[in-house]
């Protein structure tokens, strides 16, 4: 047994275990927080955007029907006039396209986009069959590509650092001077090679919050930047970066320091600015929404 099956096992065990006793409502896991923040900038709309980002998503064994079933009802609760999916929908492409089936269209006024995350790309299953799955549901995929939104936003998206070709050199091609620019990119390790930034602000996921993290540094980090972009807001010359902890998790089905999100951003013209507001448990934030 090689040393990935070993933690494929093992962390099917730990997912059995979990799933049985007490500690599935309490663990961290098994939980979804929404992280609402505050983004300005000159070049924005002068009506304010309300932009919700779900990155890493990871649907499969570790991501229980009950976990699937929040996380509906906040993308639906949140109305949002964007909704953005960082990609690694699935465990594996089959489970992000399954997860993808199970949903209804989307119609936020700006419309959903995605990019592919490292899971949803396999030798035997290129990103096309989910991207197609992906459209049926109203999401439209960017890979290398940008989308001119009617509120005078550039939202660019690029392709996976670790299974394909993110091409900054395309994607500065399209930018317009004196539009906003959004990048949405999967893994954050992509950034430092798309220099100078032709966007104002990147949204990534891919680090899952280094997944179990302790003292802000990820014990198994996945990014090549070890923790420079593991969690929250960050800059890179000049340009804004928020990293997404994430939905799921891989590997293993544990998260320790490291709180699972969705991230609800209100984007607004103003002197450039960032703030984070407040991260509310999901069914809390579920439950104030219903009472307003
Ligand atoms: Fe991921």
């Amino acid at each position: 047994m090689g040393a990935e099956e070993a933690i494929l096992a093992f962390g099917r065990f730990m997912n059995l275990f979990r799933r049985l006793t007490w500690l599935e409502k309490r663990l961290l896991v098994s939980k979804l927080y929404v992280q609402e923040a505050e983004y300005s900038h000159p070049l924005l709309p002068k009506e304010a955007l309300r932009v919700l980002f779900v990155s890493d998503i990871h649907a499969g064994p570790y991501f229980s029907r009950a976990q699937e079933e929040t996380l509906s009802r906040v993308i639906e609760a949140a109305d949002a006039d964007l909704i953005l999916y960082g990609g690694d929908f699935g465990q594996k492409p089959q489970d992000g396209i399954a997860w993808l089936k199970r949903q209804r269209v989307q119609k936020p006024r700006y419309g959903s986009f995605c990019v592919p995350g490292n899971h949803d790309r396999i030798s035997t299953e290129p990103f096309e069959r989910l991207a197609a799955a992906a459209a049926e549901k109203g999401i439209r995929a960017l890979q290398n590509t940008m989308a001119s939104l009617p509120c005078g936003i550039d939202l660019f998206g690029a392709d996976d650092f670790r299974t394909g070709k993110p091409d900054g050199d395309a994607l500065r091609q399209t930018a317009a001077p004196g539009r906003f620019g959004l990048l949405l990119c999967h893994n954050p390790d992509a950034l430092p090679d798309m220099l100078p930034p032709f966007y104002h602000l990147a949204l990534c996921g891919h680090t899952h919050g280094g997944q179990v993290a302790l003292f802000g540094r990820a014990i198994l980090s996945s990014s090549i930047y070890r923790s420079r972009f593991l969690s929250g807001w960050k800059q890179l010359e000049g340009a804004d970066i928020l990293v997404s902890n994430g939905v799921g998790v891989s590997a293993l089905p544990i998260r320790i320091g490291a709180r699972p999100q969705v991230n609800l951003l209100t984007l607004r013209q103003g002197e450039t600015g960032r703030r984070t507001l407040r991260e509310t448990e999901a069914q809390v934030w579920l439950q104030e929404k219903e009472t307003k």
